[in-house]
């Protein structure tokens, strides 16, 4: 008698349980029931950084002192293709969201690139006006905004790139 009351009860827990956890991980970025399954639990990935008007699109040694590059637009690229782009702000920051079930971190570290071909001359007429600029992604950590764990990407640094 006991033992069935205790699986009876189990079941119930079970698939209370259930449904509710698929919920409130559905609300966080439409992960639903999978995300537990893909790795580490981002719900946004984020990828942010400053470009500069600079021969390489990188800060000297006092980035305050350098002037950015505003109205530039940023490409992320994976396997030679565009899956997401941003435009610079007048501060030089792009940024761009990505719904993680799309991407998975070790696909973006070692198969995609951020690639620049507003040219240089647009933001300093002394730079080169064929060419752009590209750099890999780095992954910095991962912060908590509310409810959403966002994992943050960034440049490893650019370099000017002839195409
Ligand atoms: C960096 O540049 C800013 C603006 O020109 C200046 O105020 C600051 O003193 C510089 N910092 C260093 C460490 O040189
Ligand atoms: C334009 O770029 C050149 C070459 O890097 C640099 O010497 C110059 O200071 C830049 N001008 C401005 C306004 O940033």
């Amino acid at each position: 008698m006991a033992l069935k009351s205790l699986l009876v009860l189990g079941l119930l827990i079970g698939c209370i349980a259930l449904p509710c956890a698929q919920a409130q991980l559905g609300g966080l970025g439409g992960l639903g029931g999978l995300g537990g399954l893909l790795g580490p639990l981002f719900s946004l990935l984020r990828i942010q950084g400053i470009l500069y008007c600079t021969p390489n699109g990188n800060a000297g040694a006092n980035a305050t002192a350098t002037p950015v590059f505003p109205n530039a637009l940023v490409q992320l690229q994976c396997g030679g293709n565009v899956v997401s782009s941003a435009t610079t702000d007048n501060s030089g920051v792009f940024s761009m969201l990505l719904d993680p079930i799309n991407f998975l971190l070790s696909t973006l570290l070692s198969g995609c690139k951020l690639a620049v071909n507003t040219p240089l001359a647009s933001c300093n007429a002394t730079l080169p006006s064929l060419g752009g600029l590209v750099s890999d992604l780095q992954f910095i950590g991962s912060t908590v905004a509310g409810l959403l764990n966002i994992g943050n990407m960034g440049p490893t640094g650019f370099r000017f790139s002839a195409n």
